[in-house]
């Protein structure tokens, strides 16, 4: 069995921006903890690289449509490494199994009637790449989203019949384990029960797009060709024909499609529909989540306030970015980017409650104990070994629960415990005394398991981080087992303790951001 996770397939007329990041960073969180479950993940993303924004784009820069989307679609390819995001697919929309892939899907759609020539008039969003329904009468209506007019269209286009599957969507999008979170639920299931209308799935006067096999002059709408992309990641490394039927051996159907609120409409009807049309398994769940503002402002160019993840990265690094979105921002609710809030959260907690907790104690404890871990003379049960065990509890059920920030917050909490208790215990009062080495040994001991505990639950957030805290307490390479290696008391004593370095240099202020 498998466990197959996406995130959307970004349009590539501009290069990765925060919102992107974002998604993926979420979704690299929990292909990470699934794997560490010992589930067999497969972790999918790529790009959208068709449609008349791309075209547009590329003639704006004078560069042939492809051109743009290889040097486009490369970017991503090396953001995604550098932010240690660990996807196993990568799927291009301008591949030819993707092509292959559309075609074929195509043809069992109409081969199930779902398809019919008709005429689409409406006004459109380049941006959105979406027909919008007007309700103001106005002479030139405009997208909110993208604060741009919108463009009249008249065209004979081919549709698919979405009205076909009315009751089907209905049965699906009430169900309690379909859409996520559950506010966003109410949302679409008024859209359907509004009456699901037939959708053009074809363009004609578009070049950049794939031909529709047997209309010659229309080429697939960008959303029936890049939603396909789904099944095409999993068939990348097959040479022969398609055959669609077996993608259940592949990793089909997804279980989890993550995407922006901004699309959830296309993730958790259009698509269902399409694939009850072609008589392909559905996804098991789709997560909506919020957006993403900066200093309180929606995030645009033409605001000119669009955080560039590259200067992040320069700026701060991976792992203050990765904790912050996760630990700050609720999962499903919009966030904001506040760089005073960002560098004092960071410094807290990975630099003071995480950080510096392991250096002190690490510090103690080679001075104390021939530079090694302490032997304890009771590893069995104390106070923080309960709270350890609590906290492991909760982790689990709001990981699964995808309630990412909430599992942050439990490793925080067992992390001030051990400061708290640290500080309570003074064991540099104490050791002044020799009797009371082994009653320290259990002090310092306890801690440095409360902070191994810690960087193995940190794994999926951070994982450099927990990595460098691991190498720390002399910990290279565990294989053991995510849910063995959370039992209280693994600690080798007597291993040997690296001279400590801070795991995290504390952040400034950024002036040029
Ligand atoms: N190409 C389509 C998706 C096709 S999936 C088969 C598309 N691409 S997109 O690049 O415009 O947006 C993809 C996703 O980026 C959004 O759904 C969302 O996940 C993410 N975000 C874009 N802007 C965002 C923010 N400001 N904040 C958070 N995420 C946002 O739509």
């Amino acid at each position: 069995m498998s466990y197959t996770i996406t995130t959307p397939l970004y349009y590539v007329n501009d290069k990765p921006h925060l919102g992107s990041i974002y998604t993926t960073i979420a979704c690299d969180v929990l292909a990470r903890y699934k794997r560490l479950n010992g589930e067999n993940v497969i972790f999918i993303t790529g790009v959208d690289e068709h449609g008349l924004k791309i075209q547009r784009t590329a003639n704006l820069n004078n560069v042939s449509p492809q051109n743009h989307c290889n040097r486009i679609t490369s970017q991503y390819q090396s953001q995604w490494d550098e932010w240690r995001v660990s996807n196993h697919k990568f799927v291009r929309t301008t591949s030819n199994t993707h092509k292959r892939v559309v075609k074929e899907f195509f043809n069992k759609v109409k081969a199930n009637d779902d398809i019919y020539l008709g005429r689409q008039q409406g006004w459109y969003c380049v941006g959105c790449e979406e027909y919008k329904e007007i309700t103001e009468d106005t002479e030139r209506p405009f997208c909110n989203i993208h604060q741009k007019g919108l463009e009249w269209r008249d065209e004979e286009n081919l549709f698919f019949k979405l009205s076909n599957y009315q009751k089907e969507i209905e049965e699906l999008i009430n169900s309690d384990y379909f859409i996520y979170p559950i506010q966003r639920r109410n949302e679409i299931i008024n859209f359907v029960k509004g009456g699901l209308r037939d959708f053009s799935i074809s363009r004609v006067n578009l070049d950049w797009g794939i031909d529709v096999p047997g209309f010659p002059g229309h080429t697939f709408y960008v959303w029936f060709d890049a939603l396909a992309g789904y099944l095409s990641s999993l068939l990348i490394d097959q040479q022969s024909e398609i055959n669609l039927d077996n993608i259940s051996n592949l990793g089909w159907p997804v279980d989890i499609h993550v995407i922006g609120k901004d699309i959830l409409r296309f993730h958790a009807v259009y698509w269902p529909a399409m694939l009850l049309s072609a008589k392909l398994p559905l996804p098991k769940s789709v997560f909506g989540h919020g957006f993403l503002t900066r200093e309180g402002q929606k995030m645009g160019k033409s605001l000119g306030n669009v955080l560039d993840p590259r200067t992040l990265l320069d700026a701060f690094g991976v792992d203050p970015i990765r904790w912050f979105l996760i630990r700050d921002i609720q999962f499903g609710s919009d966030g904001d980017f506040k760089q005073l809030r960002f560098v004092d959260t960071v410094n807290n907690d990975l630099a003071n409650t995480f950080g510096n907790l392991l250096n002190r104690t690490v510090t103690m404890s080679r001075k104390w104990y021939c530079e090694s871990i302490p032997q304890p003379n009771n590893k069995i049960s104390n106070h923080l070994s309960d709270i350890s065990h609590e906290v492991i509890t909760k982790y689990f059920k709001y990981m699964d629960q995808l309630n990412f920030q909430k599992a942050a917050e439990l490793i925080l909490k067992l992390s001030t415990a051990a400061n708290v208790y640290l500080n309570d215990q003074c064991p540099w009062t104490k050791i002044k005394d020799p009797a009371n080495k082994d009653v320290v040994a259990n002090i310092l001991y306890s801690v440095l398991e409360t902070c191994r505990i810690s960087a193995i639950l940190l794994q999926p957030i951070i994982p450099d981080f927990s990595n460098k805290m691991l190498l720390q307490l002399g910990i290279e390479n565990s294989t053991i087992q995510f849910d063995e290696s959370l039992k209280w008391g693994l600690l080798k004593s007597d291993t040997k303790l690296p001279e400590p370095n801070p795991i995290l240099v504390r952040l400034e202020l950024n002036e040029n951001m």
